[in-house]
């Protein structure tokens, strides 16, 4: 037998495995998203989301520290109120829960704060809109709020507003508003490319929403890709400072395609049933907690994006910062004794 190319060499040690690793997850990439809910004395477990927990403004600042603590990159929040309305009008409030929330988390945190910017949490029918008198989601009216809840936010504090409401031109409404108020620095984060997902589901639980139906005719189809490019090319002419594409398992192709045409950073959001299909998987021992975290994670990197929001941010950074196992230089189909 003559082979000279034997790719398996490059595979025989952990050692070398880690020294040829083209992809590497560093907790500076991770985002961990967050729930603070108005009027809320202690932290409460959200079922669908095992590990996940809503906060209250106190747990919310012991939360955060020990994630900067973790190393993690950044802070994505999202705000419950007690009470909603037609508008969302606790959107908008200074004193509304997603204010508070990120005022609390700017004095305790150096972590860049990306405060959400969608009013589904804060409307009675749950649309991440106004609606119009036929009930449909009006998405000029709902411009004028996003405009409203981008200053409150940003002179919160918010280090970049996260516009997840997939309106169209909501980057541009948000920057002419924030530039005229000279909140020049406040960055846009935009959710480019943002599908109709079954993968919300647990998501829901997580902000008490009301939502009776969907939200398909302003989030994108799962069957395009064309539209995905149109719409980052259209966020980015509106002044976006980083571009998301969401989900981000269900969606990798997207990830890569976007990350090709993006000059500016991509990030990519493995959302509430992605992480609950994992963690569900492993709870019954079907699957392997840890390796398929990480194996999740890497694909995403791999794919492009540079900024991975997940639930997992937290635990995957202490991983991360754990001191390298010593293996044997040995070739690991070997048994060595421990
Ligand atoms: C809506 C919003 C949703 C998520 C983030 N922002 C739900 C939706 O669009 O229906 C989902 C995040 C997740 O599932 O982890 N503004």
């Amino acid at each position: 037998m003559n082979i000279t190319h034997r790719p398996r060499r490059m595979r025989q040690t952990p050692g070398v495995r880690r020294l040829v690793a083209e992809t590497r997850l560093h907790p500076a990439d991770l985002v961990l998203p967050m729930f603070v809910v108005e009027g809320l004395d202690e932290p409460r477990e959200i079922s669908s989301m095992p590990g996940v927990r809503q906060h209250s403004l106190e747990s919310l600042i012991i939360a955060a520290r020990e994630a900067e603590d973790a190393g993690i990159g950044a802070i994505m929040l999202f705000g419950i109120p007690q009470r909603k309305d037609a508008i969302g009008s606790g959107a908008s409030d200074p004193e509304g829960i997603l204010a508070r929330g990120v005022r609390a988390l700017t004095k305790v945190t150096h972590l860049p704060v990306i405060a959400d910017l969608c009013l589904d949490e804060f409307t009675d029918h749950g649309h991440c809109g106004v609606l119009d008198e036929s009930g449909r989601v009006d998405n000029d009216a709902t411009l004028a709020r996003y405009q409203q809840m981008a200053l409150t936010l940003a002179r919160a504090g918010a280090t970049m507003l996260g516009t997840s409401g997939a309106m169209d031109g909501q980057i541009a409404a948000c920057r002419a508003v924030l530039d005229k108020a000279g909140l020049t620095d406040t960055m846009l984060l935009a959710y480019a490319a943002k599908y109709a997902s079954a993968f919300y589901g647990p998501f829901r639980e997580a902000v008490d929403s009301s939502l009776a139906g969907d939200r398909r005719t302003y989030q994108q189809d799962a069957p395009n890709r064309i539209e995905a490019l149109r719409e980052t090319r259209l966020d980015l002419a509106e002044g976006a400072d980083i571009v998301m594409v969401k989900p981000a398992l269900a969606y990798l192709d997207i990830v890569r395609e976007v990350s090709d045409m993006a000059d500016v950073p991509v990030s990519a959001y493995v959302v509430s049933g992605e992480y609950s299909m994992i963690e569900a998987a492993a709870a019954n021992g079907w699957i392997s907690r840890r390796a398929a975290i990480l194996e999740a994670l890497t694909g995403v990197r791999r794919a492009g994006a540079s900024i991975i929001v997940t639930y997992w941010a937290v635990e995957v950074a202490k991983w991360l910062s754990e001191r390298p196992v010593r293996h044997s230089n040995r070739h690991d189909d070997k048994h060595c004794p421990r």
